[in-house]
C-alpha cells in the first residue's frame, strides 16, 4: 500500500520576496499568502486521506520583524479568521491553534477562541495554524508542564506538546532548506520536500504533485522495510 500523507505541515516562505519582485510592499505578499492558505486548506479538506494540515503562520522569532509588518500580520490573521469562519463550517474543517497564544491581543485571542469552539465538531480536516510557535518553545513548555509527573518518556512528552501528531510530509516553499524551529519533535520521521516556488505562487497542483512523489517513497522508520 502506498503512503498516505495524513499529516501535512508547511513552512509558507517567500511572501516578502514575491511582493518585492513586483515592486510592492512585503505586506502585499502576506495578503496574497492568506489567499493561498485558503485554497490549500480547501484542497486538503477535499482529500479524505489528509487528516491534518499544519501551517507555520507566525513564529516565536517573527517578532524581530519591523513593527509595522508584525502589526499587519496580526491584523491579517484576525481578519482571516473572522472572514473564513463560515468557510471552515461550510467545508467541515476544524480549526486549531498551536503555539503560545498568551502574548496576543485580547481581540485576536477572542477570535481564535471563537473559531476554535465553533468548529470543534468538524471532521473533514483539521487545519492547525502555528501562531507564536517555535519547536523549542513548545518542547520547553511541555517539559515544564511534565516535571512533576516523574520520569519523562517519549510518549508522555508527546502528549504534553501543543501538537501530539507526527508529521508525515513537511513542505517548505521559497527555496531554503531548513526547518526554522518548526515541528522539531513531530517531524522526526517526516519526508521533507523543498520547492523554490514562493508561497504566493504555490498551488493545489504543485501540492498534488508533491503528494504523488511522497506516495512513492519507502518509509522505514529506522527498520529495514
Ligand atoms: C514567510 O514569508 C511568511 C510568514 C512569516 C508569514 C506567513 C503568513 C502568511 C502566509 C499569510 C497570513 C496567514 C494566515 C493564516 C492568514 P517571508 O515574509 O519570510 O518571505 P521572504 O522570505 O520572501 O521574506
Amino acid at each position: 500500500m502506498s503512503n498516505q500523507p495524513r499529516h501535512i505541515a508547511i513552512i509558507m516562505d517567500g511572501n516578502g520576496r514575491w511582493a518585492e519582485a513586483q515592486g510592492k510592499n512585503r505586506t502585499y505578499g502576506h495578503e496574497k499568502g492568506a489567499e493561498i492558505v485558503r485554497s490549500i486548506t480547501t484542497y486538503c479538506g477535499e482529500h479524505s486521506e489528509i487528516d491534518r494540515l499544519t501551517l507555520y503562520a507566525f513564529s516565536t522569532e517573527n517578532w524581530k520583524r519591523p513593527k509595522l509588518e508584525v502589526e499587519f500580520l496580526m491584523k491579517l490573521l484576525e481578519k482571516y479568521l473572522k472572514s473564513e469562519r463560515s468557510t471552515y463550517l461550510d467545508n467541515n474543517i476544524r480549526f486549531e491553534p498551536i503555539g503560545d497564544l498568551s502574548i496576543f491581543s485580547k481581540s485576536l485571542r477572542n477570535v481564535i477562541d471563537d473559531v476554535q469552539k465553533a468548529t470543534e465538531g468538524c471532521n473533514a480536516l483539521t487545519q492547525c495554524l502555528a501562531l507564536n510557535y517555535g519547536g523549542r518553545d513548545e518542547i520547553v513548555r511541555a517539559v515544564n508542564a511534565s516535571r512533576e509527573n516523574g520520569a519523562i518518556t517519549v510518549e508522555s512528552l508527546t502528549n504534553a506538546l501543543d501538537c501530539t501528531h507526527d508529521v508525515d510530509l513537511l513542505i517548505r516553499t521559497g527555496g531554503d532548506h531548513r526547518l526554522s524551529n518548526f515541528m522539531m519533535w513531530q517531524a522526526a520521521y517526516a519526508e521533507l520536500f523543498f520547492t523554490k516556488t514562493l508561497w504566493p505562487e504555490f498551488s493545489a497542483d504543485e501540492l498534488e504533485s508533491i503528494i504523488k512523489k511522497f506516495k512513492t517513497v519507502e518509509r522505514r522508520f529506522g527498520g529495514l522495510n
